[in-house]
């Protein structure tokens, strides 16, 4: 038997993966355990959890794997420190920092608190784009791909092109920061009020609102290259070597200004975080998208004439924007791609295991990933102790009655928190920590927010459909099962899908299959058998919080906020009523 570890660790989305055999056992962000977005410390509950899941101790682990090698790129990295010699000491600090990071033995037996002379596994840096490209190539089934990734940065890196083939991944080209679309997208949220790591898609939801009235200004923000692009510095801070971000004492991750004062120039005063949003913003993040569309696009056209194929492995940060996801497959050669879900660095623990599986170790068992299953699982037994704890009245149903009666509630009105299975590996909730409701009902969105969610008005939310009904409802046919494209809603179904049909006329799908989750497939089956329509509103089980894992959380959320129904495992639990 053959056990990998992966980590990514001291960097955003801190989190573990699992692999024996070749094949991913159980993938865990440490968010989801601790409650600190994002957090970007040493996931070292996700690791613990890890190994509980799987039955096994650190003594059986056979190799580590990190996604980061600060060897990796250094001829850039000293060419930057050369040309910018105030950066240099920081430089410095941070790659003896990093070197403490390399001994990965002595950091897993100090923060998991195990003796040293106890583990025997062997140690992997793998590069941040290769760790990002093998997440999503080794979870496809294909032999052959193109490979992109695009992020803000890693390993001094924000994109790396590659050809994809047998257990190989082999990079035809990169682009070094600080010429990075991520840095670009970062920077303008930062403009708009949206400093947060993390904040990006919420702009690409306001982007819709806006016309296009700053294309000057972002046409002299960056400029095509033969190989790629280039940004103009005039409008960004030098963000040095730590790239422009730093981690805190509490594992938060803290992004500093990009922008220039070139900003305020040409676009006025920066929005307050909190401060209304004007037409001003609006019009900003409509053109924030299209450059970053047409940056992308110049790219993915750019690797098909060094890879040409019609398949592509898609991660890094940037292949959240499922805007740019769903056009791409439309405005370049390539028709068919595989982006697993976590698509942004928690995924690194995952990719990085995947590399030193197929590419090092040439361990031959390559693996498909149907579905994002991969975390957290409780038993009815444990459910039923938690919701007694709580005090919380519940039945126990049969699954063909735990079905009706969902569907009744959804009918309805109501908004349901459901809990049930593995939980989701990812930052989307595809149907076992999710929150749903009617995707037409009037005012759902409002109402959702209102009482729960609390989000930005202008964000929409997510259908999850029936895989053979896409087609009659969405412009575009190729599968979602991760909600990472998005396509326009034909005109028939738009009024029928008032709450998850955004203002420009499209949905972030989940493509819901039955083999990979039979109870939600069935739940939106049995809610089209009564309403006509074979999609549920799907948004992610939680308020202003990491999505809920643990049952307790489930049932404190649903305690704490006004939803209506809570459905964990075999148990109905409504609020208000004698039953
Ligand atoms: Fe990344």
């Amino acid at each position: 038997m053959s056990v990998i570890l992966g980590i990514n660790t001291f960097h955003a989305g801190a989190s573990a993966a699992l692999i024996i055999d070749g094949q991913p056992v159980v993938a865990l962000a440490e968010e989801r355990l601790n409650r600190v977005k994002y957090f970007a410390g040493f996931p070292k509950l996700a690791v613990l959890r890890c190994l509980e899941i799987a039955g096994l101790t650190f003594a059986d682990i056979d190799a580590v794997a990190v996604g980061r090698d600060s060897s990796a790129n250094l001829h850039k990295k000293l060419e930057f420190a050369i040309r910018n010699p105030a950066k240099l000491l920081n430089l410095a600090r941070i790659r003896s920092k990093s070197k403490t990071f390399d001994d990965l033995k002595s950091l897993i037996a100090a923060e998991c608190e195990v003796d040293k002379n106890s583990l025997k596994f062997q140690t992997y840096n793998v590069e941040h784009h290769l760790a990002h490209t093998a997440s999503a190539y080794f979870a496809s089934d294909w032999d052959k791909s193109a490979g992109i990734t695009v992020d803000g940065s890693g390993d001094f890196v924000s994109c790396l092109l590659s050809e994809c083939e047998g257990d190989e991944i082999r990079p035809v080209q990169r682009i070094f920061v600080p010429h990075s679309l991520g840095t670009l997208y970062t920077a303008v949220c930062q403009f708009i009020g949206y400093p947060k790591y993390g904040d990006e898609g919420k702009v690409m939801g306001l982007a819709p609102l806006g016309t296009d009235v700053y294309q000057g200004f972002f046409e002299n923000m960056l400029k095509p290259t033969k190989n790629g692009f280039t940004l103009n510095p005039d409008y960004f801070l030098p963000f040095g070597a730590n790239q422009g971000m730093e981690i805190n004492d509490a594992g938060e991750m803290i992004v500093h200004r990009l922008y220039s004062d070139l900003f305020f120039k040409e676009l006025g005063e920066p929005r307050e975080k909190h401060g209304e949003i004007t037409q001003r913003d609006e019009d900003v993040a409509f053109g924030l998208q299209r450059i970053f569309e047409r940056y992308y696009m110049h790219i993915l056209n750019l690797l098909h004439e060094k890879v040409p194929t019609e398949r592509i492995s898609m991660a890094g940060g940037c292949a959240l924007n499922s805007v740019a996801n769903g056009k791409m497959l439309v405005e370049t050669p390539f028709r068919e791609t595989c982006i697993q879900p976590a698509a942004g660095d928690d995924g690194l623990a995952l990719g990085a295991a995947l590399y030193v599986s197929n590419s090092i170790l040439k361990e031959g068992k390559r693996w498909e990933m149907k579905n994002s299953y991969l975390g957290d699982e409780y038993s009815d037994s444990v459910i039923k102790t938690e919701l007694e704890r709580y005090k919380i009245s519940y039945k126990e149903l049969s699954r063909e009655e735990l079905i009706d009666r969902t569907t009744d509630e959804i009918k309805n009105g109501n908004v349901i928190g459901w809990f049930q299975g593995r939980m989701e590996w990812g930052p989307r909730a595809l149907g076992n920590r999710s929150i749903l409701a009617h995707p037409g009902f009037p005012n759902m969105k409002d109402i959702l927010n209102a009482r729960i969610k609390h989000r930005e008005w202008f964000r929409p939310f997510a259908p999850s459909v029936l895989q053979e009904r896409q087609r009659d409802i969405f412009e575009q046919d190729h599968p979602s099962p991760f909600m990472l494209h998005v396509y326009k809603i034909r005109p028939e179904w738009r009024e029928r899908l008032s709450a998850v049909n955004h203002v420009d006329n499209t949905g972030r799908l989940q493509t819901v299959a039955r083999d990979e989750n039979p109870l939600y497939y069935d739940l939106i089956k049995n809610f089209e058998s009564k309403t006509g329509i074979p999609i549920i509103l799907n948004t992610s089980f939680n308020e202003n919080e990491p999505i809920v894992c643990q049952p307790f959380q489930a049932i404190e959320c649903f305690l704490r906020t006004k939803m209506d129904v809570l459905v964990i495992g075999s148990f109905f639990c409504k609020k208000d009523t004698a039953d």
